[in-house]
């Protein structure tokens, strides 16, 4: 089994990898890159092996194709960070983030989902983008939510958050966008400022006031962070949200099961595991050891294949390839990473997904394709960039 010339990017200019995925997973063992200097792999239990393990497979060297080689003179973002530094990290930022401070936005949550969804069950059969009326603003509104960011602020920020995510804004150049996230690191740090003098119920006073051992994050660590919410958060969710509910439209007899009662619970799960938004991160082998029996020298780079992964048959089945929203999977999912860097965001994307699909099914009889999906076609974080819909009333 040979990597495909021209993988990551060339490969996903046709839409979804899954038939990349299925040919990458048939080795079952790491596959050297035809031009890169790394490992690929794909199949479930080297993916969890590696992810599992820091200490033998280090994010401190870069985590993306783009980062091989380069240096950076900004501290680097807690995705960057290797134990000890990142145990203590995560130690600060984490509580922010425990379900029990989700369910604290999840009425407003709601909310929202509602104000998004009125305008298109006001008009019944009507085809619509699901990417730009639901996928790319629940996020958006979602962080601003959980940051606490006052509501007359939120254009601004989503102007801001457009600049920061790669690939997002195709129209700015990259003076603009300099420009752009200077505002936005600027506004942060005010905002910071002004929780730490006079702290709310959010996110940015939590993490303004966190404390573990008398240390606290730094104003540029704690705007670093900040800003990597909105990257981390924001384009991975939307492609959860609009690939979740194009699969429902694809698959109508799921739809009608969740209708009769089926558990939302193995559905979202589902949709993450379907969708697998993040396609890969890399690590950098920290010693000389071998990975499902190929050796990997220190300072070789794995690339871990979460969506691959989450389509392993050794994992998920023979099936592993067909949507099933009641899928009972004996692995948990890889959508959000495994081990120490597991995604800090994940009990909101599941809430936010949750919520969604909530909404819907007591008002929606069933979801109808209204034209083809557009793939983004992106190697890092792949999913729709235009999803068209259309809600038959209940
Ligand atoms: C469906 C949506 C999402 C997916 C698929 C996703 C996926 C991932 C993955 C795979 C990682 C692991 C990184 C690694 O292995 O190096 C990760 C980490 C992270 N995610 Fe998410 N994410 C999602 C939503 C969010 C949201 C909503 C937020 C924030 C509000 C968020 C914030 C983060 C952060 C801060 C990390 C770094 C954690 C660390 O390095 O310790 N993510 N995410």
């Amino acid at each position: 089994m040979n990597v495909p010339e021209g993988f990551p990017d060339g490969s996903f200019r046709d839409g979804h990898p899954a038939g990349l995925y299925a040919r990458l997973l048939s080795a079952r063992a790491p596959l050297r890159h035809p031009e890169l200097p790394l490992w690929v792999v794909a199949p479930y239990a080297l993916v969890h092996e590696a992810a599992a393990d820091p200490a033998a497979y280090r994010s401190g060297d870069g985590i993306l194709i783009d980062e091989i080689g380069r240096s950076y003179d900004a501290p680097p973002t807690i995705m960057h960070t290797d134990p000890p530094d990142h145990t203590r990290y995560r130690g600060l930022v984490a509580p922010a983030f425990r379900p029990s401070a989700m369910r604290r936005i999840e009425g407003e949550v709601r909310d929202r989902v509602r104000a998004l969804l009125a305008p298109l069950l006001a008009s019944p059969g009507g085809a619509f983008d699901a990417v730009e009326r639901l996928a790319v603003p629940l996020p958006l509104q979602v962080i601003c939510l959980l940051l606490g960011i006052p509501e007359d602020d939120w254009p601004r920020f989503f102007r801001w958050s457009e600049a920061i995510v790669p690939g997002a804004a195709p129209e700015l150049d990259e003076r603009e966008r300099d420009a752009l996230r200077v505002e936005c690191g600027t506004y942060l740090v005010r905002t910071a400022h002004e929780r730490r003098a006079a702290p709310r119920d959010d996110v940015v006073s939590r993490l303004a006031l966190a404390e573990v051992d008398g240390d606290r994050l730094s104003d540029l660590e704690l705007v670093m962070f900040l800003i990597q919410l909105l990257v981390a958060g924001n384009e991975t969710t939307r492609h959860a949200l609009s690939g979740g509910l194009r699969a429902f439209a694809d698959h109508p007899g799921q739809w009608d099961a969740l209708r009769a009662g089926a558990d939302l619970g193995p559905a979202v799960e589902e949709i993450l595991r379907w969708t697998s938004p993040v396609v890969y991160f890399l690590r950098t082998a920290a010693r000389d050891g071998e990975l499902g029996g190929t050796r990997i020298a220190e300072g070789e780079r794995v690339m871990l294949l979460y969506g691959a992964a989450n389509r392993d048959p050794e994992a998920f089945g023979a099936d592993a390839g067909r949507f099933d929203a009641a899928r009972a999977p004996a692995a948990p999912g890889l959508a959000f990473g495994f081990g120490p860097h597991f995604c800090l965001g994940a009990a909101l994307a599941r809430m936010e997904i949750r919520i969604l699909l909530e909404e819907l099914l007591p008002r929606v009889g069933r979801i109808r394709p209204a034209g083809e999906p557009v793939h983004n076609g992106s190697p890092v974080v792949t999913g729709l960039r235009r999803c068209p819909l259309a809600l038959e009333p209940a």
